[in-house]
């Protein structure tokens, strides 16, 4: 059977898919066990959602030139998971881990803190301009501001990077994965700026 994946069937799967791992932590919340230090999971589990919402995203181009698969019309759905997932993240150490008066303090004193903002304040202005209005207002600027997206992963490994203690296996597995989702545009840039003036 082909897939027609542009169906409209596809969009609400990919949706309801999307919607798992929310409607997972709130088992888990009221009915399940998150461990002793049930705000700290719940801040790591939501960030690492965050994080896979990103790189789904991000593979969306290299899908499309690598094996022909286009899933451009989800691009956008998948973006506004992120940034669901990444507030939810953010609401969860708002909430469990940080001491609100202290917030600022937190950002100076701790890098990883600080790299996450910026993470977040990039993905909050692409989410904020996702919409055909925007992008409309925008211009031929809309599509420079949402290159941010790559510089917003490399943030995000970063941030991982900072405050993860010594689980180098799945640091380098991030890491990997986000240099071969870069990958797939580099070279073509590369490759472009030096043989044809012609767009992406
Ligand atoms: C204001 C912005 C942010 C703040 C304050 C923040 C805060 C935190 C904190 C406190 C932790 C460590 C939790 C712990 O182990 O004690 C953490 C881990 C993490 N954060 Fe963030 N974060 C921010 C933005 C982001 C964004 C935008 C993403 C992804 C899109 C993200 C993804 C992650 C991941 C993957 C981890 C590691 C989870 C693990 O250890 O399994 N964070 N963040």
């Amino acid at each position: 059977m082909r897939v027609n994946w542009r169906s409209r069937s596809v969009w609400w799967g990919v949706f309801g898919g999307s919607l798992i791992p929310l409607s997972e932590r709130l088992y888990q919340m009221f009915w399940g066990d998150l461990g002793t230090d049930p705000g700290k999971t719940l801040t790591e589990s939501l960030g690492t959602i965050a994080l896979c919402f990103l790189g789904m995203t991000l593979a969306i181009t290299p899908l499309k030139r690598w094996f022909s698969l286009s899933l451009v019309h989800l691009r956008r759905m998948q973006g506004l998971f992120t940034f669901f997932y990444a507030s939810l993240h953010v609401g969860a150490y708002l909430l469990f881990l940080a001491d609100w008066s202290a917030f600022m303090d937190d950002v100076i004193k701790r890098p990883y803190i600080f790299v996450g903002l910026a993470a977040f304040l990039i993905l909050l202005a692409l989410a904020a301009t996702s919409f055909k209005t925007m992008m409309r207002r925008l211009g031929r600027h809309w599509k420079t501001l949402h290159r941010l997206v790559y510089p917003a992963g490399v943030l995000v490994v970063v941030h991982y990077a900072w405050q993860s203690r010594g689980d180098y296996t799945t640091l380098f597995i991030y890491s990997l994965s986000l240099l071969l989702l870069l990958s797939a545009r580099l070279p073509q840039r590369v490759f472009h700026s030096a043989r044809s003036p012609e767009p992406e």
